[in-house]
């Protein structure tokens, strides 16, 4: 029989745990004498033909380490028609049965569209956002969360000595599942989403009934998809004598090593995925649903239930407290 050839990307924002997901597949693959090519700086590398071979060794010593050692690239050129074109030529001249992508919603588009033309596909989510849909799980998720806590209790310490409000700003442009898990992690006393309308008036007066019942330092979390910190402290500083600082914790939120969770669980999607592909269970989404692994097919994924794990009575409820 002939031995499959697979291909292995990253895409889009690099997330921690990549790495263990490249292990995993590279490993697996190999175990069951598939080939594997890896590609580099994802949608960009299919293009350009920046192609290498994947041997046990040279996935030796990463999953330790953040990022994705076979680079990213958020490519504008692969979503014209020359650029896709360019991708489905090279991957049918190397022979490739199916192209893994590890990345985020935009990624698992670009996918999706591979498909649609014909090229096998699968796709590992994996995002520090947690905002794709199909999956109760994007990897990146966890380790983002306690860098974020990590850095929020550091700031605390300041904001308590001083008696100031301090802002946070994290990532987030669409979602805020970011925001709303390390707020609730942190103690913060305000979580302001994308998902849902603030007002800074109700926010101010927050900040003053906390203050009025002697806690003279407040933690308020921003997600980026909402405004920006400055713009937050602004608004507080023409309503009230508070003179809030602000830290945008930006691109450090995104690396880092992997926590624990992040490398079992790049690890389980990455033999999943393999097995899917053993089992010609190809066009699908390496999907955690209720604890374990499902292939869900891309047609399908909006059926399935997604990262949202905290409804907006719970969060009301813990922000009361
Ligand atoms: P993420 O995968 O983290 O959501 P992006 O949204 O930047 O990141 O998507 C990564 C890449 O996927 C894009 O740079 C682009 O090359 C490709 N992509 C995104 N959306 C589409 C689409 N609708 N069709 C084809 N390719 C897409
Ligand atoms: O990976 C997701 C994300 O981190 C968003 O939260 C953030 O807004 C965005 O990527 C920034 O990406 P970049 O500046 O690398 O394009």
């Amino acid at each position: 029989m002939k031995k499959k050839r697979i291909a292995i990307l990253t895409s889009g924002g690099d997330a921690p745990g990549m790495n263990a997901a490249i292990r995993a597949v590279v490993r697996k693959a190999l175990y069951h004498h598939l080939n594997v090519i890896g590609v580099n700086r994802g949608y960009e590398g299919l293009m350009n033909g920046d192609f290498c071979k994947m041997k046990s060794d040279s996935v030796a010593g990463i999953i330790n380490r953040g990022g994705t050692v076979l680079k990213t690239a958020r490519s504008q050129q692969f979503k014209t028609e020359e650029g896709f074109g360019k991708a489905v030529q090279n991957i049918k001249e190397h022979k490739i049965d199916v192209v893994v992508v590890i990345g985020g919603d935009g990624s698992m588009a670009g996918a999706q569209k591979l498909s649609e033309a014909g090229i096998s596909t699968v796709v590992i989510p994996a995002t520090i956002d947690r905002d794709m849909p199909g999956t109760e799980y994007t990897l990146g998720f966890d380790t983002a969360i306690n860098t974020i806590l990590e850095a929020v209790n550091k700031i605390k310490d300041t904001a308590f000595s001083h008696d100031r409000v301090a802002i946070i700003e994290v990532m987030g442009r669409h979602a805020g599942h970011l925001a709303l898990m390390a707020g609730i992690a942190c103690g913060a006393e305000t979580i302001l989403i994308p998902e849902v309308a603030y007002n800074i008036d109700s926010i101010c007066e927050g900040l003053l009934h906390s203050y009025n019942r002697g806690k003279q330092y407040s933690i308020l979390m921003v997600a980026e998809g909402v405004s920006t910190g400055s713009e937050i402290a602004d608004q507080i500083v023409a309503r009230t004598s508070f003179s809030p600082k602000v830290t945008v914790l930006g691109y450090l939120q995104r690396g880092g090593a992997p926590s624990a969770m992040d490398n079992i669980i790049g690890s389980r999607m990455g033999a999943a995925a393999v097995d899917s592909i053993l089992l010609n269970q190809v066009d699908c989404l390496m999907s955690m649903q209720h604890g374990n692994i499902v292939a869900v097919q891309y047609k399908q994924v909006t059926e399935y239930k997604t990262g949202v794990d905290c409804s907006l009575q719970e969060l009301a409820s813990i922000l009361a407290i």
